[in-house]
């Protein structure tokens, strides 16, 4: 059998969405939540939450930036944002306040938390997160911030059933309540209601786990999965639903990658239409049909879809028949879904240089048995994954020279890109 295209994650594709819907105003209850989660050291809610003139002035300075790209500039004619929203430490916290503090955030798949008493970890920003199933398979996801001296209290994923600090042995239930505070005899005024896991909103779309950051308030009822749908992917929910971006892919492997660039830098490489790739990619480039692509926008998604040259038609793993799909979901998620296969690129920032992504593979679940076959995929991605850090970290370091500020856009190809820019001006700007 052959592999259908190469597992890649890849934008050699892209597009150009052309609107949002309006979102909630952002300040709303984040002071409280500082005060309740860690008085002494906001979450890095900055701009919501504090205090101090300096980071006043961190955040005037962060604006003035936003503002050095105009989003009503048309393409043709639009600089690029300047080399600062790629290398500013203060742009850097405005922009995990303003675009990952908000809205419905793709943090691991369903299968991670299949069962009771599965849980991972994570950390988004300075939110430090777990998401659990508990005994009766209800979902949860809380801070994983110990209450009683802020330990970190879950490391990496697995299955327990019940999470006990490290530190000292404080207990939580699944369900985020405190269920034993050691050695606290003596202690006033001490209310073991009040001092459960603070609780996260947490839901499900399809084989994707999200959390939602913004609220304070958290509802008890899991959202229902069309109602998430709509909030997280808009109207291009049903189009992935229905080309096979569904649940019943089996779960592979995992891969990370930490690269020296800012988390934006990777989404633009991922958002150039292709571009790059005759140029980058030589191996890849001869076995795409730069041609067939198609285009779709959405309000905050873009899906991409193209021929695939590698199909073998007696082997009809591919249920989008011919063509493979890209999708990029504002602000850093993609799903590439190509013959048997899905993988997913998460996009983490953890400072203005320097980005995480997390590869999933995802696979028919007929071919799992084919180690042969997963192996050579996961070669070809892999291959083609270093080339990208390489463009990526070399971007970086040009962005970071006195010699470049902004630059242009290729209209034609690289629309999806600006799309992304706008998108990321409006959150920033409000
Ligand atoms: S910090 Fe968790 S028990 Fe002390
Ligand atoms: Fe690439």
């Amino acid at each position: 059998m052959a592999m259908l295209l190469k597992p890649i994650s890849h934008h050699h594709f892209s597009l150009a969405p052309k609107f949002k819907e309006p979102r909630n105003p952002f300040p709303s209850s984040r002071p409280s939540l500082n005060s309740i989660f860690n008085s002494s050291k906001p979450i890095n809610h900055s701009l919501s939450s504090s205090s101090s003139s300096s980071s006043c002035d961190t955040s005037h300075q962060a604006l003035t930036l936003v503002h050095e790209f105009n989003p009503q500039i048309p393409i043709q004619e639009a600089l690029t944002p300047p080399s600062s929203w790629y290398t500013d430490p203060s742009f850097f916290s405005l922009e995990v306040d303003r675009v990952f503090y908000r809205g419905w955030q793709a943090v691991g798949y369903a299968e991670q938390i299949k069962e009771p008493h599965d849980f991972f970890t994570g950390r988004l920003g300075n939110v430090e997160y777990v998401v659990c199933r508990d005994d009766n398979g209800k979902i949860h996801a809380f801070h994983n911030v110990c209450r009683h001296h802020a330990s970190i209290l879950s490391f990496g994923s697995g299955k327990k059933s019940c999470f006990v600090c490290p530190y000292h042995a404080w207990t939580y239930g699944l369900d985020g309540a405190l269920i034993k505070a050691t050695r606290i005899t003596g202690i006033k005024n001490f209310d073991v209601h009040e001092f459960g896991l603070i609780p996260l909103k947490v839901a499900i779309w399809g084989p994707f786990v999200l959390l939602n950051l913004e609220k304070e308030i958290v509802p008890q009822e899991e959202p229902d999965s069309n109602t998430v749908g709509n909030e997280w992917l808009g109207s291009s929910s049903e189009i992935l639903s229905t080309k096979g971006v569904d649940s019943s892919l089996s779960y592979v492997c995992r891969r990370e990658y930490t690269i020296e660039c800012n988390w934006k830098v990777f989404c633009d490489n991922y958002l150039d239409g292709g571009y790059h790739v005759p140029y980058a990619h030589k191996g890849l480039a001869s076995g795409l049909k730069l041609e067939s692509y198609s285009t779709t926008m959405f309000e905050k998604v873009s899906i991409q879809r193209c021929d695939g040259d590698q199909v073998e038609s007696e082997e009809d793993f591919d249920r989008l028949g011919s063509k493979a799909l890209y999708a990029f979901i504002y602000p850093n998620f993609m799903i590439n879904r190509y013959g048997p296969w899905m993988d997913t690129n998460l996009v983490l920032p953890l400072g203005p240089r320097k980005c995480q992504v997390v590869f999933d593979y995802f696979l028919d679940a007929s071919l799992k048995a084919d180690k042969a076959f997963i192996e050579r995929s996961l070669q070809d991605s892999e291959r083609v994954q270093m080339e990208d850090i390489v463009l990526c970290e070399a971007v970086q370091r040009g962005l970071e020279s006195p010699a470049y500020c902004c630059g242009r856009y290729a209209p034609t190809v690289e629309k999806a890109m600006h799309h992304f820019h706008c998108l990321l001006y409006e959150d920033l700007s409000k």
